[in-house]
């Protein structure tokens, strides 16, 4: 009887001191326990997201293709795609990811005696660790989505260098015949521009914000007049028209200089307010400062009716040289 209290009591120490021992380690080393096998919820979550950013990926290249002009759109199609990959990798790496079970390096016990094996069956007993993946192919092809989403929004901008964007930038309605009109509709009538004045026009019946919509109608002397010889028509009365878009970097020129006194001011010109590219109106647009490399390309006028018609196209192409720089030279 004595024998057997003895070792009911030896157990018990044995008991107690190892899970002492166990209690001191885990706050050593910091050890948590984290539920096994990995959420197949997680798993859903995660491959949802993926799948989303894939289609803000894809919203980005529709935006794009269609409404390129649209730079919030593209900036919040971009980092919405981003955010959701962001969030997918975080869910994954706190939830999905298979759990290890690692074996930690420890001293060993004074007394032999307590180093027997694990003891199974109690409240010490080890859970194995297992995969934690459930759903390898869904979320492999929620992942290939979102690379797919998010590499397309990295190519196509690509495809502004190419001819086909330059050809839609291209895209003008100016021809002959085309009437210029002002913002609410009405007719530029040449009559109502006085020498030195500087006119917003556009083209009759088109989008007002297409690219290459919008013009600069100024009004010089017409003895002023510099023009190549192949131009020599295009200023009826000494009436400019010329693309409104910056061809450095497609700011909008709005500012006309027109000299009160020639003898000792430079000469008429079309200055873009954003970094100060000038161009001089009187030789057909072509830049004397500025970061500007291209001339603005200008429009051949008649008048008829007294209101100002288009006699022909735009002279180049519209807009900064990265959109037709290839094709234009
Ligand atoms: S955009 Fe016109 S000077 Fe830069």
């Amino acid at each position: 009887m004595r024998r057997r209290l003895a070792a009911a009591l030896a157990w018990l120490w044995r008991y107690a001191v190892a899970a002492l021992v166990l209690r001191a380690s885990r706050r050593r080393t910091g050890y948590r326990e984290r539920e096994l096998p990995a959420s197949p919820r997680a798993e859903t979550l995660t491959a949802a997201l993926l799948f989303a950013a894939c289609l803000a990926g894809l919203a980005f290249v529709a935006i794009y293709a269609f409404d390129d002009a649209n730079t919030q759109l593209l900036g919040l199609s971009i980092a919405v795609a981003l955010g959701l990959i962001a969030a997918a990798l975080i869910l994954a790496a706190a939830a999905v990811v298979p759990q290890e079970t690692l074996e930690e390096e420890r001293p060993r016990f004074a007394d032999p005696e307590q180093e027997e094996a694990p003891v199974e069956d109690s409240a010490f007993a080890l859970r194995e660790g297992i995969d934690g993946v459930t759903r390898r192919r869904l979320l492999g092809a929620a992942g290939a989505a979102a690379g797919v989403g998010l590499g397309a929004a990295a190519l196509v901008p690509l495809a502004s260098l190419g001819p086909a964007v330059g050809n839609r930038l291209a895209a003008s309605p100016w021809k002959d015949g085309v009437r210029l009109v002002e913002e609410n509709g009405m007719p530029v009538k040449a009559d109502d521009l006085a020498v030195g004045s500087f006119l917003t026009a556009f083209a009759e019946g088109a989008d007002k914000e297409g690219l290459a919509t919008s013009l600069a109608v100024v009004r010089v002397r017409p003895e002023e007049l510099e023009l190549p010889e192949e131009r020599a028509d295009w200023a009826p009365e000494g009436i400019l028209a010329f693309s409104k878009i910056c061809t450095h970097a497609q700011c909008a020129v709005s500012l006309f200089r027109y000299p009160l006194f020639a003898e000792r001011s430079p000469g008429p010109a079309l200055v873009c307010p954003c970094h100060y590219s000038t161009f001089n109106v009187l030789d057909g647009g072509e830049r004397i400062f500025g970061p500007a490399v291209r001339p603005l390309p200008q429009l051949p006028l008649r008048i008829e009716d007294g209101a100002l018609v288009a006699a022909g196209p735009l002279s180049g192409a519209v807009g900064a040289s990265w959109g037709r720089v290839r094709e234009e030279g």
